[in-house]
């Protein structure tokens, strides 16, 4: 370790170098340490054995034969360069030229707050490079249909429209469903759009404040609340802001949104990107059969059911209902797990009735997915154990239990460990893959 030695020599001559300095050095000897080796190579967002595992999955979809090397942290495959390189998620450069993906990375700054995956701080939404890696491993093309049932902030149908595929998001909060609608509208408005002064987002700000905010614009009518609760929200739970002030906080988040606009329509030109709208609508998983036209439609379900806790989710935007008037247990009485009376339930193995309770509406959610799935398509169900009160709830091997249970076949299981989680009652998530049968 070079550097480290010279650190070290001046330090015992009296000298020492300033810190940013040694943070240089000491980054750039570990970039040599781990920099690939090859024209086809890793991103650098690839840390994890579960990365390792999502990029051999991601490869089985979209090359005919490939081997990964660890070691040099590249790859050599036989097939379709050029699909292979517009698609791949976990790759930095195939044959030398950089990837689509790291193109979004570079764009953003972020290896998945790219395009508008950061709208909104949404509890419990999942990473899109995931999505981008299932979609591969299923081999969608531009006319597959993608279904999410619960689909939150609408990662899933962010995801499938960049990638130029079709999709359905449901879910059953508003929010969610504003968030995910606004994220789809946004990928087709021109920049002119989001052309506003400081003046005239005080005066929005204040009209929002006043409780007088209506706008004929669906996008700038629901992307001026949203970001009015992220902010309120903010103000809420940290004194972090209060120099920026409230309108302060609101206008840089609204000049991010605005860049994410210019760097999206950036991107999609710079690689003719074709995006695809998604159909979003508020509504509930265990009701999916009302909608006839379902039956046997999607190609694929990449989803991800509540996890059980015993945390407020929707608590989460309280600010938001209160703002809106809509009232907060209405929603939660049809979330997944917490209808009504459960004094009727018998407790399992030990496990308290609100659990089982939330079982049985996973079991009949999944029953809905496999109908609404063509024969042969494909299922990821992304789940997590979590503990409560001391007791471990054993969602991953119940969903397995209720997947085969509904006639699907397993393909196979991803173990995500969530590193940075603030959240200790939820240490990772596991991607659970599933086929119907043709
Ligand atoms: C883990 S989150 C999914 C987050 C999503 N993948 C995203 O990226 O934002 C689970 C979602 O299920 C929704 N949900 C709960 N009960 C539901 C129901 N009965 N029908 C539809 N959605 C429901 C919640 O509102 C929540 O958004």
């Amino acid at each position: 370790m070079e550097g480290t030695r010279e650190q070290l020599e001046m330090f015992e001559n009296g000298e020492y170098s300033s810190y940013e300095a040694l943070m240089d050095s000491y980054a750039s000897q570990f970039a040599e340490l781990i920099a690939p080796k090859g024209e086809t190579t890793f991103g650098f967002w690839m840390q994890t054995l579960a990365d390792a595992a999502f990029l051999d999955l991601e490869l089985r979809g979209l090359t005919e034969r490939y081997t990964i090397d660890p070691v040099d942290r590249s790859v050599q495959f036989e097939g379709d360069e050029a699909c292979l390189r517009n698609r791949v998620a976990h790759l930095e450069k195939v044959k030398g030229v950089p990837t689509l993906y790291s193109d979004w990375v570079d764009a953003f700054d972020d290896t998945n707050a790219y395009a508008f995956h950061n709208l909104y701080p949404y509890k419990g939404k999942f990473y899109p490079r995931i999505v981008r890696t299932l979609i591969n491993a299923f081999q969608l093309q531009g006319d597959a249909l993608i279904l999410d049932p619960f689909n939150g902030s609408g990662t899933t149908t962010h995801e499938a429209s960049l990638m130029g595929i079709q999709s359905v998001g449901i879910d059953i909060t508003p929010i969610g469903t504003m968030i995910a609608t606004l994220k789809n509208e946004l990928l087709f408005a021109p920049v002119s759009q989001l052309q506003l002064t400081r003046a005239d987002l005080l005066e929005i700000l204040h009209a929002i404040r006043a409780g007088k905010w209506e706008y004929p614009d669906p996008i700038l009518h629901k992307l001026m609340l949203l970001l009015y609760f992220d902010t309120a929200d903010a103000f809420e739970r940290t004194s972090r802001y209060s120099r920026k002030g409230e309108e302060g906080l609101f206008i840089e988040k609204f000049r991010y949104i605005a860049t994410c606009l210019e760097k999206t329509i950036e991107v999609r030109e710079r690689h003719q990107l074709v995006f695809k709208p998604a159909q979003i609508f508020q509504g509930d998983a265990l009701k999916l059969d009302e909608h006839s036209e379902f039956a046997g439609k999607f190609d694929a379900c990449i989803t991800s059911p509540p996890y059980y806790f015993s945390i407020d989710y929707v608590g989460k935007d309280r600010i938001a209902y209160e703002y809106l008037g809509i009232e907060m247990p209405t929603i939660e009485s049809n979330y997944l797990g917490m209808k009504g009376d459960n004094s009727g339930v018998a407790s399992m193995n030990g496990l308290p009735r609100k659990v089982v309770m939330y079982y049985e509406d996973l079991r009949k959610s999944i029953q809905l997915i496999y109908w609404a799935l063509r024969s042969g398509g494909k299922l990821a169900i992304i789940v997590g154990d979590s503990t409560v009160n001391g007791k471990k709830i054993p969602t991953t091997l119940k969903t397995k239990e209720f997947c085969e249970e509904a006639g699907f076949i397993y393909d196979g299981i991803i173990f995500n460990p969530l590193l940075g989680a603030r959240n200790r009652a939820i240490r990772g998530e596991s991607v659970i893959l599933y086929s119907k049968p043709s």
